[in-house]
């Protein structure tokens, strides 16, 4: 049987030999630093929650109806009639959570180390892109089951849109395709989040994963591995990528798809933030729920918008801050003037700047999923405000303060100075 094998990979190998010269450049030649820990798991677990997606989607549009009227229906019958339905669509629900979660700490696992800093900010940048088309990803699909929730937090986000000087009215027409969130939107979302933005995530990932192995990669103590060769050629800090780092990611998946099944077959909805309650009720346009929140990972930036008051009549100004919000990341590694890259030799303004910014993160997320009258309100000497609405934009305002300030106080950080060779 061995002797079979190896004679039918010679014959594809002899008609085809870039498959081994592309899987010798890639993986068991591509030198990466020996130091990768935890941190370095969640790119190959974001391959993996993306191939996850893919497969259960495929599986979910088998039985799906994109219309209007029989849409929800067909989710019910998935989790009811279709055998082992309910596993495909809690896997892709689950997924669609965990895709967010492995995300945010891969880019805060960016942020830890410097990996945005020269000479890899095209890698963030097509990693600021995957993170945008993600979003999209997930907002159309959001809307598929046509759930109270999907419709009118479909209806809210376009029109957002709306609000944009001069064009908005128009524009939100030609996103929804019809005066009001209707078949044609569910029609156009589920084209484009089937088919037209996985391909585009797919691209991305190439483009990403193409543009960090021309530069190698960055690691733990921010030390650049090319710089220090042996004789070999290959950097003394490297070991190739295949075996010692498929078997670590190997270990890293299984402990990621335990706690994935955790979720996926005891809290599936995970106390509504995963699958929220209100998505139980089938789309009912003449009756808006009485408070609309999109999904957990949405949240911060719809605190932003919601922080920033309206101009007169017009949502823009939010609009505009909540866009900017995402956007300003592209600029990160021009934005952060420090000598150094990892954490480990920054000066105390970067450590507090980066820690007082995660609590901005997760405070907005969580005021983004409640009411803004959570807290109550000041007394009439502070005009009666809502305490969420003024905690809101003290957090908008630190939000933009690490980017905005970011220059100035990486300038000034009282760094360590950075080790020549990478330290265990
Ligand atoms: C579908 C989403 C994504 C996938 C599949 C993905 C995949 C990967 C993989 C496999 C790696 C190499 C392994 C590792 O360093 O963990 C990587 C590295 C990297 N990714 Fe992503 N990524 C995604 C999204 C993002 C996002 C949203 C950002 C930032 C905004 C980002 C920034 C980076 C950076 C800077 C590196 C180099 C890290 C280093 O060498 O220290 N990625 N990515």
């Amino acid at each position: 049987m061995a002797n079979r094998l190896t004679a039918l990979w010679n014959w594809f190998d002899a008609r085809m030999p870039s498959v081994a010269e592309e899987f010798r450049k890639h993986m068991t030649e591509y030198y990466a630093p020996k130091n990768f820990n935890f941190w370095y798991f969640f790119g190959a677990l974001s391959i993996l929650v993306l191939a996850i997606q893919i497969v259960s989607g495929i599986f979910l549009t088998m039985n799906y109806k994109p219309d209007a009227n029989l849409a929800f229906g067909s989710v019910e019958y998935i989790m009811r009639d279709v055998p082992g339905g309910w596993l495909i669509r809690y896997i892709h629900s689950t997924g669609g959570s965990a895709f967010f979660i492995v995300v945010y700490l891969h880019m805060f696992r960016g942020m830890l180390y410097g990996s945005y800093k020269q000479p890899r900010e095209l890698v963030w940048i097509f990693g600021v892109l995957l993170y945008l088309t993600l979003m999209a990803e997930a907002f159309m699909g959001y809307l598929l089951p046509w759930g109270q929730m999907s419709y009118w937090g479909a209806q809210v986000i376009v029109n957002l849109f709306a609000s944009v000087p001069f064009i908005g009215p128009d524009l939100a027409l030609w996103i929804r395709g019809d005066y009001v969130v209707g078949d044609a939107t569910l029609n156009r979302f589920f084209a484009l989040h089937v088919i037209a933005i996985p391909l585009v995530l797919l691209g991305l990932v190439a483009a990403h994963i193409l543009a960090l192995h021309d530069v190698g990669s960055n690691n733990p103590d921010g030390v650049e591995i090319k710089k220090k060769k042996g004789p070999d050629g290959h950097p003394l800090d490297g070991i190739p990528f295949h075996p010692y780092y498929t078997v670590k990611d190997i270990a890293g998946a299984v402990v990621f798809m335990m706690l994935f099944c955790v979720v996926m077959f005891f809290v599936p909805e995970m106390g509504g933030y995963f699958l929220e309650y209100n998505n139980f009720i089938p789309a009912d346009p003449l009756k808006t729920p009485a408070h609309i929140a999109p999904v957990w990972y949405f949240t911060p930036y719809y605190s932003i918008l919601r922080a920033v008051p309206p101009l007169f009549t017009s949502q823009f100004p939010g609009v505009l801050a909540m866009g900017i919000a995402v956007l300003i990341l592209f600029f990160l590694p021009w934005l952060d003037r420090s000598p150094v890259k990892s954490i480990r030799y920054r000066g105390i303004f970067y450590k507090s700047a980066l820690a007082i910014f995660v609590v901005t993160f997760l405070v907005l997320g969580y005021l983004g999923t409640e009411p803004i009258t959570v807290w109550g309100q000041f007394g009439p000497w502070l005009g009666n405000a809502d305490v969420a609405t003024v905690a809101a934009r003290i957090f908008t305002a630190l939000y933009f303060a690490f980017f905005l300030l970011m220059p100035w106080y990486t300038a000034i950080d009282p760094c360590k100075p950075e080790p020549d060779r990478v330290t265990m």
